[in-house]
């Protein structure tokens, strides 16, 4: 469904993607783990066409997305739910309306259908009651949310989370961790998850894959990853200071 192949780009002469290779399968969970500063995001940035690579593919369906008109990247980008790591809710609307505003700007409904689907997403991710609140009332676990609750508003086909969990409580990064377990079962779409939360991938990932150094070093089943004998895998899974990371 996605595939990136080969993918690389630079910034002022630094290497941050270098030939990454990836397929992300459909209708499942796949978790990209990777430092901090590693490139994450701008993976995910090239996923959506908001970065062009130096050199490489993003396949979607098939389609090179690099090759479309603004017209038809727009199409495409239509199959896509984001969940940004800051959340990226307008401060100067409630969370109804956050929710609301893919509806409102991509489709033409009733002001009774655009309540119906808002008031069900909103109970799908736990905030019932919260719709007329302004984003700066809520806690952050909230926000994600209502992120999530956006994201999904237009029931894409794909699910991007930049790092869900970050920035959460234990408790609170569960929840969220559950919630996408949840809303993966109910939509059943194909879901990307950035994360530095390792016991979180473990937890909702049907694939993890580690990006390091601009590539993908590893990548399987729960299982299989944990028992990868790639030594810094095995490094970033321990969480330790000792081993090949360069700090
Ligand atoms: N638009 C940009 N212009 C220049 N450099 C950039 C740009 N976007 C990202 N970078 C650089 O690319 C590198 C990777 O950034 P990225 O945001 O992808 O990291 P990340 O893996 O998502 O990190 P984190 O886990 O902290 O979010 C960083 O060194 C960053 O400074
Ligand atoms: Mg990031």
């Amino acid at each position: 469904m996605i595939i990136l192949e080969g993918l690389s780009k630079s910034f002022n002469g630094v290497k941050v993607l270098d030939n990454l290779n990836i397929e992300f399968s459909e209708k499942q969970i796949t978790v990209v783990i990777g430092r901090s500063g590693g490139g994450k995001s701008v993976m995910l940035k090239h996923i959506i066409g908001l970065m062009k690579p130096d050199s490489g593919k993003v396949l979607i369906g098939g389609i090179d997305i690099n090759t479309l008109k603004k017209k038809e990247l727009n199409e495409i980008r239509k199959k896509f739910g984001m969940v940004f790591q800051d959340g990226a809710l307008l401060d100067s609307l409630n969370v109804f309306e956050n929710v609301a505003f893919p509806l409102r700007q991509h489709l033409k409904l009733s002001e009774n259908e655009i309540k119906d689907r808002v008031f069900s997403v909103l109970e799908d991710v736990g905030l019932k009651g919260q719709e007329n609140k302004m984003p700066s009332e809520i806690s952050g676990g909230m926000r994600k949310r209502v992120g999530v609750a956006r994201a999904l508003i237009l029931k894409p086909e794909i699910m991007l989370f930049d790092e869900p969990t970050t920035g959460l409580d234990p408790v609170m990064s569960d929840v969220i961790n559950n919630l996408i377990i949840s809303m993966h079962n109910k939509f059943q779409f194909t879901g990307i998850i950035i994360s530095h939360d390792i016991s979180g991938a473990f937890k909702t990932g049907n694939i993890i894959a580690m990006l390091y150094d601009g590539s993908i070093i590893e990548s399987g089943a729960p299982e299989e990853f944990r028992k990868s004998i790639n030594p810094v895998v095995k490094q970033f899974i321990k969480g330790s200071m000792e081993g090949p990371i360069v700090i």
